[in-house]
């Protein structure tokens, strides 16, 4: 990752970014905002490009640096990359207006936390393609554990549904059933995809509560605000300004998908990059 500023962009009372190409990245967000209740954020959804999934390296890493340098106009003190899809990539972008420490993704903390556990041994690993397909997941878990046993399998269909509100059980069940195939002696599920937790309920009710669904939010909720302490940045004060929400394509189904995931009113901008 290439670096630009020496000092670590300062002053705690600066907004935190968080994006994603859609939804996803509120999840982040909302468990965020409940851990770290004084910051501000700034958030981007990349709903123009969504799916994230489905882009090629290149064009991910376009969208990725982009969206990093409309957050550096924001002023953000840190950058929440609130996507496993361009997680995948961010480590490849050679020029980008933040140092690696203030850049948090979603992969490196869920992996590090489950190659460290003891409880679980057989582990699924659900994502879209890029995620699933950048073997990041297996190789990072089995380098840092090699006692466990990873399934991994992509799930292109689900960020989409979701996206589009189809979360009802009786929708899901037949897409679960052939997603799962060979998931069935998994304990515990990595959800590696931020829009997941949507249904995290509707996937442990399939497997009738015998399978462990990881939740992901908390863990990176946990992660941000330990970078943060050690770096001086936790805003010591309330800040009282409102989060603002930009997207690059405004449709009333996303508004409403949005109202009904925050579980509140929220105005977003239309910000093409
Ligand atoms: N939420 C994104 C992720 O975590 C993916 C959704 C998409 O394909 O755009 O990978």
């Amino acid at each position: 990752m290439g670096l630009n500023k020496n000092t670590i962009k300062g002053q705690s009372s600066r907004p935190i970014g968080v994006f994603d190409s859609g939804l996803g990245g509120l999840s982040i967000l909302k468990a965020l905002k409940e851990k770290l209740p004084n910051e501000r954020f700034v958030y981007y959804g990349d709903t123009a490009h969504l799916p994230y999934g489905d882009k090629s390296e290149n064009t991910l890493k376009e969208y990725v640096s982009s969206i990093i340098s409309f957050l550096d106009s924001q002023d953000c003190k840190l950058i929440v990359v609130a996507c496993n899809s361009a997680a995948t990539v961010i480590h490849k972008i050679e020029y980008l207006p933040y140092k690696e420490n203030q850049i948090i993704e979603v992969i490196s903390p869920i992996v590090q936390l489950v190659a460290e556990q003891k409880k679980y041994q057989k582990i699924g690993v659900i994502g879209t393609r890029k995620t699933i397909g950048s073997g990041l997941f297996d190789q990072k878990l089995s380098q840092l554990n090699s006692t466990l046993e990873i399934f991994t399998r992509a799930t292109p269909l689900l960020a989409p549904m979701i996206e589009d509100g189809f979360v009802e059980d009786d929708v899901l069940l037949p897409i679960f059933r052939r997603y799962f195939k060979g998931f069935e002696n998994c304990e515990l599920l990595i959800p590696a995809c931020t829009h997941y937790p949507i249904i995290y309920k509707q996937i442990e009710k399939y497997f009738n509560n015998g399978l462990k669904v990881l939740h992901t939010p908390k863990i990176i909720a946990e992660k941000v605000d330990q970078v943060l302490a050690s770096q001086k940045l936790i805003n010591p004060e309330k800040n009282y300004k409102v989060d603002s929400f930009y997207l690059s394509d405004i449709t009333d189904n996303f508004l409403r998908e949005a109202e009904l995931f925050l579980g509140s009113d929220v105005e977003f901008s239309l910000v093409s990059l």
